[in-house]
């Protein structure tokens, strides 16, 4: 059964490891996720932007789907169903159809609105018993047609859409999404520390996890960081996998053309980097 992320990110807080949301993009991501969770007794959130629910026939699929396979693969961790950087519309569709988590992205909107629309949203996640994210200060790079600038957020903003009763915060620190350019700064610690020590226990979330190095992922959990999001990784991993098959001339041998041969080796990548992940984040058996 899908769960409201709460409990396993207020746990996280308290025990100084993330959970991490891998986004998924069809049944193969969406397997290798689950499957690798329960392998290694971690927790889990699934992540689906709105482009991705599309893309799978919408979220009421997203939902039959996930649910069929906690029951068939017999996955008994924590995991909750979230969508990514979720429009008020978006946001209300997910409800509607069976999500556990939601993350409403009002980063765009003027503080006063972001905030009416935010408590809206907690209001009816509260009385379902599920788990909402928001989002302070925009985050950069391109997702979904989403374009962010990378801000750092005003801790004071951060304060104020915490006490509305959300269950987890992202803040932007100068983290983008997708590949890191060369010139890239880094991640802003004296801001994390500022939204840190305004919020208290509010898990924060980190997205844009791809690419970032392991000692600043350390350093992010060392200061409040209990939900770190994955994407692009899984992607490129995915890609590089099912490249090498390819150029190997695999598809071409017997029957190596079938979707079960052909999209294998790219699923083990997914499961591969999945894996290093939650060990980086310190998830490991803290189903
Ligand atoms: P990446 O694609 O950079 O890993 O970011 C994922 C993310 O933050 C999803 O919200």
């Amino acid at each position: 059964m899908l769960v409201s992320a709460e409990e396993m990110l207020t746990k996280a807080k308290a025990g100084k490891y993330a959970v991490g949301q891998f986004n998924i993009n069809n049944l193969e991501w969406t397997k290798a996720i689950l499957l690798t969770a329960q392998e290694l007794n971690s927790p889990v959130i699934l992540g689906v932007s709105e482009g991705a629910g599309k893309y799978m026939c919408g979220y009421k699929t997203v939902v039959g789907m996930v649910n069929g396979m906690l029951e068939e693969l017999g996955i008994t961790v924590p995991v909750a169903l979230h969508l990514d950087h979720g429009s008020y519309e978006g946001a209300k569709a997910c409800i509607e159809a069976g999500f556990s988590s939601i993350m409403f992205d009002g980063s765009h909107y003027p503080i006063e609105e972001n905030v009416a629309k935010t408590k809206e949203l907690v209001a009816i996640c509260k009385e379902k018993g599920m788990s909402i994210e928001a989002e302070v200060g925009s985050i950069g790079g391109e997702e979904d047609g989403v374009v962010g600038a990378g801000e750092c957020a005003d801790p004071d903003e951060c304060k104020m859409i915490a006490d509305l009763g959300v269950t987890m915060l992202a803040a932007g620190i100068g983290n983008i999404h997708g590949k890191y350019p060369e010139n890239w700064a880094g991640l802003s610690f004296e801001t994390l520390d500022a939204v840190q020590q305004k919020t208290g226990t509010m898990p924060l979330v980190l997205h844009g996890g791809t690419g970032i190095p392991a000692d600043m992922i350390k350093k992010a959990i060392s200061l409040g960081v209990s939900k770190i999001n994955v994407n692009t990784e899984c992607q490129l991993s995915f890609q590089e996998a099912t490249r090498k098959y390819i150029e190997a001339g695999k598809d071409k041998e017997g029957k190596g053309f079938d979707p079960r041969k052909l999209l294998a080796p790219g699923t083990e990548a997914i499961k591969e980097t999945v894996k290093e992940k939650m060990e980086l984040f310190g998830s490991v058996g803290k189903a």
